[in-house]
């Protein structure tokens, strides 16, 4: 920074704020319900909410009541959701084969927002996780998660998705070379104008560990992710995975997890002219519910500032637990 400043006492920063109206003018970063994704875990069923015990206040619905959860959001300004199948085991094979049935969890919920509320983005993750009996995000032969023949099922899963009426696809594996295939394959079939969101920077974090009981995968994963996820070591790593996918046409990129992972948001949204999204990953938002519901922190302030610190950093939007309760605090 080079800005000349006077030194104290003709400098004193505390004059920018003495009340609120100045300290409102000099605001450098804001946070809004346009800037907030809501994840929504579904199950099978009608009428069914069940909790998902590490991470209070988090339900999963059936579709009904899912498709009420995101009426709630549209009408709080949220401009999209992210839905996550809890598969029931019975449909879980080897190779995710349910990732390519159209009328499978994820599609039915798909058409059931498009059809009540056309308007929402509906955002659907790829990745076979939600399928596959040993829950790796890819396919296994000889004990590996291997990276071609996996895509192969990627892109398949992505037009199936599409085809149900998602618009934005979220591919969350990690494979090399997964979005530059999706893009051609959406291309080849019309969707020139279905968006791609990819998690480029996915780090293999213990921080998704509520979201894998949420989606029923914690007892399904052997071993873990490590071969495609990326090492929590590392930064330069994390700018070339995302030069890649933006080269291979992604639209937007995320960095996932959010908080511990902050630099990385700032390092990308400072380097990349594509806009950078965060998902504040289920054990960021348990952390913060945990913390407050043993009186160690104010629930409402706690999120709300967290939120507010990715948007410093230099994220578009976060993909967030808590934004349906964070858009109707921005609008008290
Ligand atoms: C699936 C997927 C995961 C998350 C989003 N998509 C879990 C994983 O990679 O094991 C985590 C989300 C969260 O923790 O909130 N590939």
């Amino acid at each position: 920074m080079t800005t000349p400043m006077p030194a104290f006492p003709r400098s004193r920063p505390r004059r920018l704020r003495q009340n609120a109206k100045i300290r409102g003018m000099v605001r450098e970063h804001e946070l809004g319900p346009s800037n907030l994704i809501l994840p929504l875990f579904v199950i099978e069923g009608r009428g069914l909410t069940e909790e998902v015990r590490s991470m209070p206040g988090v339900l999963r619905h059936s579709i009904d009541g899912m498709v009420e959860q995101a009426r709630q959001a549209h009408d709080l300004g949220i401009p999209a959701v992210a839905l996550f199948p809890n598969t029931p085991p019975e449909k879980r094979d080897e190779r995710g084969e349910e990732a390519l049935n159209p009328d499978n969890l994820v599609c039915r919920a798909t058409r059931a927002i498009k059809d009540a509320v056309p308007d929402l983005l509906v955002i659907c993750d790829v990745a076979l996780d939600p399928y596959t009996d040993h829950g790796h995000d890819g396919l296994i032969e000889d004990g590996v998660v291997v990276n071609d023949a996996s895509i192969e099922m990627l892109v398949g899963q992505s037009l199936n998705q599409y085809r149900a009426g998602c618009d934005i696809i979220a591919p969350s594996d990690m494979m090399d070379g997964r979005v530059v295939a999706i893009r051609d394959a959406l291309d080849a079939e019309g969707g020139q104008d279905c968006m791609i969101m990819s998690y480029a920077a996915k780090y293999a974090s213990c921080f998704y560990g509520p979201f894998r009981d949420a989606v029923g995968a914690s007892s399904q994963l052997k071993g873990d992710k490590k071969t495609y996820q990326m090492d929590p070591a590392n930064s330069d790593e994390a700018m070339r995975e995302i030069a890649s996918d933006i080269a291979e046409g992604a639209d937007m990129v995320m960095v996932k997890p959010g908080m511990p992972y902050l630099d990385i948001i700032a390092r990308a949204s400072s380097r990349f002219e594509t806009p950078v999204f965060a998902y504040q990953v289920s054990g960021e938002y348990a952390m913060i519910e945990w913390a407050a519901a043993s009186g160690a922190l104010d629930r409402k302030k706690a999120h709300m500032e967290a939120l507010l610190c990715f948007r410093r950093a230099g994220a578009s939007g976060i993909l967030t637990y808590f934004a349906k309760d964070a858009a109707q605090l921005l609008r008290a």
